[in-house]
């Protein structure tokens, strides 16, 4: 299989990134129009995040015709051209790929609702009694997971929106589709796909009640994913693309069977549990500090298990489903800009393949929306109602969509400082963030040569030009400073060394004088203060910097 260890992929959300024909929609003519950014920015894929016929109850993720583009963004020419274009620039499109569910809208699912028993064995139908669900288990965007059918007296699952219908896997009919689905795509050229919540898809075969939780224990990793996914990638022949799987409530021993190239499976994958450590007791709606202890914690263990068996980590903060990481765990004022860059930093240069998402490579913050009125996303929108259900008062529940809703992620791209940010000529639909400012926009940053514009730059032009970044083992120094994440690449001779100091105030680090005959490759202060070459070095207010004995 092949190597995208020096790779970097930049996710769009073409529904944010620019809108060209002023109907306050992002299209994809819009991303063929930035293609020149993305190209100076270093990145060699682009994810799109689903651009097919859709209702957009969830932005996409319901589709309805996999082989068609939503008018909203384009035509099919305009993506064809998106292909060709982006080939040009030596960058490749990856498409996203919805196949744990449809939308309800799907001929294969309307054809289920009239009767057909072929396409009811599609999804996952099962008869009961109206009033009591085949199993109590939730979906994920709140309520339960099954709906029911009057004219069918059946229920069919759904772990997502009620007009999110789970395929059926366990059809090799259903599968050959998804296949041909890939075949098609493959046809126009597209270089890679994501896989939507891939490791949801195959579910038990009998389906039970879940005591302990909402059910994912069941089939999260579930019975046949890994020959599923084996089969797919062969009979549709993108071993050799790049594919990236989303795994929602995964384990460490799955991921790297995932994405082992001996499995054959994909090339990578995305984990969460990272980004779940300001859960209160797990439940993303329960608002907490982030624990930085198990942060760290999270990023030894899967770096080091991933480099153990062989796997390889698709390494990111940000995506359409997530805050915004600086808003998260850097720091909106003073270290704005400081901030911004370390966490950049931190993940950047560690083992695996990077993702930027559209804004973060300017320090994009979250939504500030003071009011309900504001947001657009389905699951903020069911939650805001769930919250108020458990006794929140109004203000409360907006706090935790504040830090917690998928629309922070999903505001339009601030291009410049103009009333919408040159992402439209008119009112978006969604409303810009709040904490949209001059400092934050590309216009002002590509000005600026100290911008973090400009250190993404650097940090992905140096995945290309260090194999110990893209190839080198990782290890992790002890600093006996509990609010700074270190960590070492080695290759052969070559070792690059990276502190972060993912707090406010100097930390003291125990260096033992790692610094000693290297030198400096990328910091985010100017002139750090102090050496690294004694046995403790002091960092400053979220400090980033990398140091090591490569030759330029
Ligand atoms: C994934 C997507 C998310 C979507 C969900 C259901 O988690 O990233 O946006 O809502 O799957 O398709
Ligand atoms: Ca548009």
């Amino acid at each position: 299989m092949t190597d995208f260890s020096n790779k970097t992929v930049y996710q769009i959300y073409p529904k944010s990134f620019r809108d060209t024909n002023g109907d306050g929609f992002g299209d994809i003519p819009g991303v063929i129009e930035k293609l020149d950014y993305l190209r100076e920015l270093g990145v060699d894929y682009l994810w799109l995040t689903p651009v097919f016929i859709s209702p957009q109850r969830d932005n996409g993720y319901d589709v309805a015709d996999y082989r068609k583009i939503n008018p909203m963004f384009g035509t099919m020419e305009d993506l064809e051209e998106l292909i060709r274009q982006s080939e040009e620039r030596g960058m490749g499109i990856m498409l996203d790929m919805v196949f744990n569910h449809t939308s309800t809208q799907h001929e294969w699912f309307q054809r289920a609702l009239a009767g057909e028993e072929k396409y009811q064995n599609y999804y996952i139908f099962r008869e009961g009694d109206p009033d009591r669900a085949p199993t109590n288990w939730e979906s994920k965007f709140g309520g339960p997971a099954w709906e029911y059918v009057p004219a069918l007296k059946k229920w069919y699952l759904r772990l997502y929106d009620v007009t999110q219908a789970d395929l059926n896997w366990d059809n090799p009919e259903v599968r050959g589709e998804l296949k041909d689905i890939l075949c098609f795509w493959k046809k126009k050229g597209v270089k890679g796909f994501r896989f939507d919540v891939i490791n949801l898809v195959s579910k038990p075969e009998k389906m039970e009640d879940d005591y302990e939780g909402d059910g994912r224990r069941f089939y999260s990793d579930g019975p046949h994913i890994h020959e599923y996914l084996k089969e797919l990638v062969r009979d549709a022949g993108i071993e050799e693309y790049v594919t990236v799987g989303e795994m929602s409530s995964t384990s460490l021993e799955n991921c790297i069977r995932y994405s082992a190239p001996a499995e054959k499976e994909l090339s990578m994958c995305f984990n969460f549990h990272h980004l779940k450590v300001d859960y209160k007791d797990g439940d993303k709606w329960g608002l907490m500090e982030a624990d930085y202890k198990k942060l760290k914690e999270l990023f030894v263990e899967w770096q080091e298990g991933m480099q153990r068996g062989g796997g390889w980590n698709a390494l990111f903060w940000c995506n359409h489903d997530q805050p915004r990481i600086v808003s998260r765990l850097g720091n909106e004022g003073t270290y704005w800009k400081e901030s911004a860059k370390m966490l950049a930093g931190m993940i950047h240069l560690m083992r695996g393949t990077p993702y930027i998402y559209q804004g973060e490579e300017i320090g994009m913050l979250n939504a500030h929306y003071p009011s309900i009125e504001q947001y657009r996303d389905v699951e903020s929108l069911n939650y805001y109602q769930i919250l108020l259900e458990r006794g929140e008062t109004e203000e409360e529940a907006l706090a935790t969509l504040a830090a917690r809703s998928r629309d922070n992620s999903r505001t339009p791209m601030q291009w410049n400082s103009g009333k919408y940010g040159g992402f439209s000529e008119t009112d978006p639909w969604l409303p810009m963030s709040a904490a949209f400012r001059e400092e934050i926009t590309v216009e002002a940053q590509e000005k600026d040569e100290d911008s973090v514009l400009a250190f993404y730059r650097k940090l992905i032009a140096m995945r290309k030009k260090y194999p110990v970044i893209a190839e080198g083992d990782i290890c992790f120094p002890e600093t006996g400073a509990d609010m700074v994440f270190a960590y070492r690449r080695t290759l052969g001779e070559k070792e690059i060394t990276v502190f972060c100091n993912l707090s406010g105030e100097k930390q003291a680090v125990k260096a033992a004088g790692a610094g000693r005959r290297k030198r400096i490759l990328l910091e985010n202060y100017e002139g750090r203060e102090g050496s690294l070459e004694e046995e403790i070095c002091v960092l400053l207010p979220y400090e980033f910097v990398a140091f090591g004995n490569v030759e330029d």
